[in-house]
């Protein structure tokens, strides 16, 4: 017998192609709609592989409905969408897509503090809407970053990449992690702090900690009152983490100087949401890992951990 792969969403067709070599593939195809439930869950019945992204909800539901189902290859490092627990008493394997995408997400991170510090969007606005008459001393004036403090939440791989980028700008480097980094320390001269030092320390306070039942809500209003009021939070980990509400009320009160955003609590974010009309947020539909070269290697890796876990192999990348 035949086994089937499902892909939720329109991918590389190279990759598509190798799958259907071996397997039958079936691909949710539309570029703009994610794969709507009732199909997902259609799919899924037969089916002994899924491909899927991190906007689709793998739990219990869908994992009883999945009888024949062998492994689910998730497109992102992060797994906060699947029920790894239930995957787990059923014996399905669950894998991510780790490493090939550290350097492209760390970019992102990066650029969203630069663009936050230094106005670009807004600048860039600026200039599109003809509103520049003159060159003024003080036009758009941003934050430097060079020789500045950043403080990384969440020292894993892609907090090191960042913590790499920022030695390059001079910057001091503050981290805070579950677990002391060592090799970070020695190799990047980033020191540990307390969540709440690493607050009132830093001038950017990067976000890159993954969604768990510990650090869900974990920035809140508190925590954004520790920062200092010239400070920029970015978040290119999960939206949850921070609590948005509270986040609007520091930008507001200005007890922080702006935020860069790739992530939300709820994705996509709506257009009418309070924080799209701060001039100074910048967000970003959760792009962190979106280059063309990335994806196709993330797909890449999705595919050769279905092959190998259906044709009886181990999987290169099973998440813990
Ligand atoms: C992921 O892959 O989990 C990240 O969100 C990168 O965009």
């Amino acid at each position: 017998m035949v086994k089937k792969v499902f892909i939720t969403r329109n991918i590389d067709e190279e990759v598509i192609q190798t799958l259907a070599t071996h397997f039958q593939v079936e691909v949710w195809h539309s570029e703009h709609h994610a794969c709507p439930r009732e199909e997902l869950m259609k799919q899924a019945a037969d089916s002994h592989a899924l491909l899927t992204m991190l906007s689709d909800q793998v739990d219990q539901e869908l994992l009883d409905h999945a009888p024949q189902l062998e492994i689910v290859a998730n497109l992102a490092v992060g797994y906060d969408n699947i029920d790894v627990k239930a995957a787990a008493e059923k014996g399905i394997t669950i894998t991510n897509t780790p490493d090939v995408l550290t350097d492209t997400t760390a970019d992102l991170a990066f650029s969203l503090l630069m663009a936050s510090a230094r106005r670009i969007v807004e600048a860039a606005d600026y200039v599109k809407q003809g509103s520049w008459q003159s060159w003024s001393p003080y036009l758009l004036a941003g934050s430097d970053i060079h020789h500045k403090t950043i403080g990384i939440i969440g020292m894993g791989k892609i907090g090191e990449a960042v913590a790499k980028r920022a030695r390059g700008f001079d910057m001091t480097i503050l981290y805070h992690n579950r677990s002391r980094n060592h090799e970070a320390e020695q190799n990047l001269q980033a020191l540990y702090r307390t969540l709440d030092e690493l607050l009132q320390e830093s001038d950017f306070v990067v976000c890159l900690a993954p969604l768990t039942e510990e650090t869900k809500g974990m920035i809140g209003a508190e925590q954004f009152a520790l920062m200092k009021e010239t400070a920029y939070f970015i978040n290119a980990g999960r939206g949850p983490v921070a609590d948005e509400k509270a986040l609007i009320h520091a930008l507001q009160e200005k007890e922080l100087a702006g935020a860069g955003l790739d992530v939300f609590e709820k994705e996509p974010i709506d257009s009418s949401h309070p924080l799209l009309s701060m001039k100074n947020v910048i967000a970003v539909p959760h792009i962190g890992s979106s280059s063309f070269e990335t994806r196709k290697i993330m797909m890449e890796l999705c595919a050769d951990n279905i092959t190998h876990v259906l044709t009886g192999n181990d999987p290169l990348t099973k998440v813990h």
